[in-house]
């Protein structure tokens, strides 16, 4: 049951929601106090902390320098290179100044954009803080994403700088990336933006292009002793851009704001992930998602913690090292995700209990579902709570999740329990609108205003906002998160899956359409579908269903074994390696309603060998068959 503290803090920000944050935005430094806790004025837009003048960066660093200067700010940990480092507060500081004085002579300025293309190498994380630290808004792409994935996001930031590095790493080997931004700006029609390299020496000998590309240490050794004062911005000004992935092939970039976003995480690390400043913090996603913007970089430094970086994977050198990482940097707060945990769940159990886990109080797991052997599995394995956090790219921060922070209340398998504070929650039927009660599924929502912290716009396109997340309903605005959502009697939410074409690979959002686009990029390609078919590791894989333009061309690259495999190749350098479709059936046909809607929940149905459904629309029944013959 929610219990009554957590209920009160509950309805206190919702009903005094100017008196609740108002207390929250005392969190963090204002320059100047704002005229209002929030202007909703033109909504769906909500203005939160209107008139303040803020700055992330000075919040996340500036801010600690009195206090704790000597103080591990940020520790980076890469078993693919065996390289540690550790910066205090002071030297993240100095390292971050260069860095902003870097950027400022390649003519950055406030509003200007700076793409960020880079493996988990601490330099991402102090060109994210340069960057809004001149009040400039940055745009991370993660690392894994291909040439044209990455051009799309240049053409739509436009930016002025971007940074990247020669090469990441992955189990050993070497991935280049440079290459891969070259081909990327020969893509883009945005303007040439100036490029950054930061050389790790793993892969020697890549041509810089005169004038456009710049060495990180060559630029770094001209601003050693850079002191680049922060930018104030007002509070709505846009701290960066996100891309993540919807219904259509194209795209969004998540537009965040200043200070609403910092109030919000500050908020969050003491009410929601109970970390103390001074604490050890340790999260295991990518600077390239949401979850690494706000819990590897922003939260954990607003709250004074030590924030772990992590390069390489939870296997290597063995499946320990997490574990030795908790007991050698005494962490006390985990976040991680399901899949990662269903890797590790794959190795001797052992692991978990030879190191000393003492420090650890909690480990918090989102980004995709999770299931109850998992959570039982690792819960009892490490000894400590493992909480469920349900949220999305666009709102930055949990929508559902237990608050120890503010009570310790009972948790159910498979449940990410209550509303957030300041999360107004509903579930409504998807034809009609109402509003449902106790174990009707529906389509989760949020009730505007959006608590600070979440999307402020898509980035350049207001219309495109409003029409994607709060016009499902005609004439009643509410923002739909796209899933599907039980409540139980006793208020304990259950998410059941998407509503829209988006699957969730290893906790990695893609649109299926994008992928589909890619499988197109196939020169014998006609047309195709992709469906999320359920995975017993990584929740879920996409699955291609592939209409050829020459039956004899597929059927002589199938003699050859090759038809699949060059399918693949097109996605990896289409998206990247994470699109990749795990099987590609060859069909001469897709099943479609007469209008030509393809009937993708039919096709998921037979791939993950349920029912297909309501069949009485659809135009060619053959289609629908020769899925089942694919499948064999
Ligand atoms: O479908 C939900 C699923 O992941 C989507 C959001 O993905 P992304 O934008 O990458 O943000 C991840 C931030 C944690 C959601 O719409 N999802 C996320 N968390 C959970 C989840 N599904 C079930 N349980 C969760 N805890």
């Amino acid at each position: 049951m929610a219990g009554e503290r957590y209920a009160q803090v509950h309805a206190q920000s919702i009903e005094e929601r100017s008196s609740f944050w108002a207390e929250q935005a005392r969190r963090i430094h204002w320059e100047r106090p704002f005229e209002q806790v929030l202007d909703y004025s033109r909504p769906p837009f909500a203005h939160w902390f209107k008139g303040g003048l803020t700055n992330l960066a000075y919040n996340a660093i500036d801010r600690h320098l009195a206090t704790r200067a000597d103080q591990d700010a940020l520790v980076y940990v890469s078993t693919e290179t065996g390289q540690t480092h550790r910066y205090t507060y002071a030297q993240l500081y100095r390292e971050v100044n260069r860095l902003a004085g870097m950027l400022t002579g390649l003519g950055v300025g406030q509003g200007d954009r700076v793409l960020i293309y880079m493996p988990m190498v601490p330099e991402a994380i102090f060109a994210m803080l340069a960057t809004v630290r001149l009040g400039a808004v940055h745009s991370v792409v993660f690392g894994g994403f291909a040439a044209s994935s990455l051009a799309a996001r240049i053409d739509d930031a436009r930016p002025r700088v971007i940074l990247t590095a020669d090469a990441g790493m992955r189990m050993g080997k070497v991935i280049p990336l440079k290459p891969l931004l070259d081909e990327a700006l020969t893509l883009s029609d945005a303007p040439e933006a100036k490029v950054i390299v930061l050389d790790r020496g793993l892969a020697p000998d890549q041509p810089y292009k005169p004038g456009r590309d710049h060495d990180y240490a060559r630029l770094r050794a001209e601003h050693m002793n850079a002191e680049v004062p922060c930018t104030w911005v007002e509070s709505g000004h846009p701290s960066y851009i996100l891309y993540t992935s919807g219904t259509t092939g194209r795209p969004k970039g998540v537009q965040r704001d200043t200070g609403g976003y910092a109030v919000a995480l500050a908020s969050s690390m003491e009410y929601i992930y109970c970390a103390r400043p001074g604490d050890a913090w340790f999260c295991t996603s990518d600077i390239g998602w949401v979850v690494g913007h706000s819990y590897i970089v922003y939260a954990p430094l607003i709250n004074g913690s030590t924030t772990i970086l992590y390069e390489g994977l939870p296997t290597r050198p063995d499946p320990g090292i997490w574990w030795k990482l908790v007991q050698d940097y005494r962490v006390t707060g985990m976040f991680s995700s399901p899949t990662a945990v269903r890797v590790l769940k794959k190795q001797d159990p052992s692991w978990l209990t030879r190191y000393d886990l003492s420090s650890l109080r909690y480990l918090f797991l989102a980004g995709e579902p999770l299931d109850q052997p998992t959570s039982d599995w690792i819960a009892s394995g490490i000894g400590v709570p493992v909480i469920d956090n349900y949220w999305q790219t666009e709102t930055g921060w949990p929508i559902l999740t237990a608050q120890p922070g503010i009570e310790d209340t009972p948790r159910k398998l498979g449940s990410p329990s209550f509303a957030t504070y300041g999360y107004q929650l509903e579930i409504r039927d998807e034809a009609s609108g109402q509003a449902l009660g106790a174990d009707q599924k529906g389509v989760l929502c949020i009730v505007p205003p959006m608590p600070p912290g979440c999307m402020s716009t898509i980035w350049g396109d207001d219309k495109r906002f409003v029409s994607t997340y709060f016009s499902t309903f005609e004439g009643d605005p509410v923002y739909t998160t796209f899933d599907w959502a039980t409540r139980d009697e006793e208020g304990y939410y259950f998410i059941l899956g998407r509503t829209d074409d988006v699957i969730n690979v290893a906790g990695h959002r893609l649109g299926t359409r994008e992928i589909e686009e890619a499988v197109q990029t196939h020169p014998n390609i006609a047309e195709c579908a992709v469906v999320g078919v359920a995975d017993a590791l990584k929740g879920q894989v996409p699955v291609a269903f592939a209409v050829v333009k020459d039956i004899e061309a597929i059927a002589d690259a199938a003699r050859r074994g090759a038809h699949e495999a060059e399918v693949q190749k097109a996605v990896d350098r289409h998206i990247g390696a994470i699109g990749r479709p795990a099987r590609v059936h060859f069909v001469t046909g897709l099943p479609k309603t007469r209008s030509g809607k393809l009937l993708r929940r039919s096709i998921q149905a037979l791939a993950e060998g349920r029912d297909p459904g309501d069949l009485t629309t659809i135009e060619d029944p053959s289609a629908l068959e020769q899925i089942r013959q694919a499948l064999g």
